[in-house]
């Protein structure tokens, strides 16, 4: 099997993201049925981490360990990256000795590096640029309570960021259409943007929500922004996801956040407590997409 890499939503056809989300459905009824499923057995993942998280760690090591494997959690003060080891060299003796790598890093070109000069699948467990695997988990929330996310509305309210690019990547491949709204000088990448027709800026975050089937918003200040925190919070005070905002989308309409959210800024105080929120299901299924994105990349497809 020639080896794949998932450092982008666009590198999967529509049909194998399709069968990844029925899969991680399938995994997480297997996991709640108390089966034990352990296809990875001898087998080892590296994480590593140069920003901090909670959801993404926990879901690759715990994904590895229900499926039979091992993951080695590796920070930059841990390893020699941190200490300036090449990529390429890192890249090479990591396929000498694992068989499968998740990163994190700032920079999207330095996780394609890696996954060029790799031999083992590569999987990008977010960079500044892009965080396709959060929107596993979403797409896999969203059709477990909604049905296809095909044809649906999308309102993204907030930052365009990462989040952002990666429910652009998203509404191109599964058809649905996004409306976004951010504040001037916080606008998605233009490329990204202009490589669908699925996508919309909007002028206002009511604009957005208004008759959606999904509000999504994400932190105002992503990790690397932390020195603008107080600035960033005067300009996006109107962008604030809360109950009266969401009552603009449809009567049927959920909210989801990546986490780790920030009450009383891009999220009231009370909007995670909302039923029309669907985040703690939504964060455990970073465990189930991941464990079926995995699976796909170190196995293939399972009949
Ligand atoms: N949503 C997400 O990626 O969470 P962590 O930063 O905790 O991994």
């Amino acid at each position: 099997m020639a080896k794949r890499d998932f450092l982008s939503l666009l590198d999967f056809s529509f049909e194998e993201l399709d069968y990844l989300i029925g899969r991680a459905i399938e995994l997480r009824r297997m996991n709640e049925a108390g089966e034990v499923y352990q296809p990875f057995t001898g087998k080892t993942a590296v994480i590593i981490l140069e920003m901090n998280s909670t959801r993404t760690r926990v879901a690759f090591e715990a994904g590895m360990n229900q499926l039979g494997g091992h993951a080695i959690f590796l920070s930059s003060n841990d390893s020699q990256l941190g200490r300036g080891e090449p990529i390429p060299d890192f890249a090479r003796v990591m396929s000498e000795m694992v068989d499968i790598v998740m990163i994190r890093t700032q920079k999207q070109s330095d996780i394609e590096c890696l996954a060029e000069h790799a031999s083992i699948p590569v999987i990008n467990a977010m960079s500044s640029f892009l965080h396709p695997c959060q929107l596993l988990a979403d797409i896999q929330t969203f059709q477990e309570l909604k049905g296809p996310i095909q044809g649906k509305t999308v309102g993204f309210v907030g930052d365009g960021y990462n989040m952002c690019h990666s429910y652009i990547n998203a509404a191109r491949q599964w058809g649905f259409n996004l409306r976004i709204a951010c504040p001037e000088g916080f606008y998605p990448d233009e490329n990204i943007l202009a490589s669908t027709n699925n996508a919309q800026m909007v002028e206002t975050p009511q604009e957005a929500v208004d008759s959606v089937d999904l509000v999504v918003t994400d932190v105002w200040s992503s990790m690397g922004h932390e020195s603008e925190e107080a600035d960033r919070r005067e300009v996006f005070q109107p962008y604030q996801v809360n109950e009266q905002l969401m009552d603009h989308a449809s009567s049927e309409a959920i909210f989801m956040h990546c986490l780790p959210a920030h009450r009383g800024e891009e999220v009231s105080e009370t909007l995670l407590d909302d039923p029309r929120a669907v985040v703690w299901r939504e964060a455990g299924n970073r465990l189930h997409s991941q464990k079926a994105l995995m699976e796909f990349l170190l196995i293939g497809k399972v009949d």
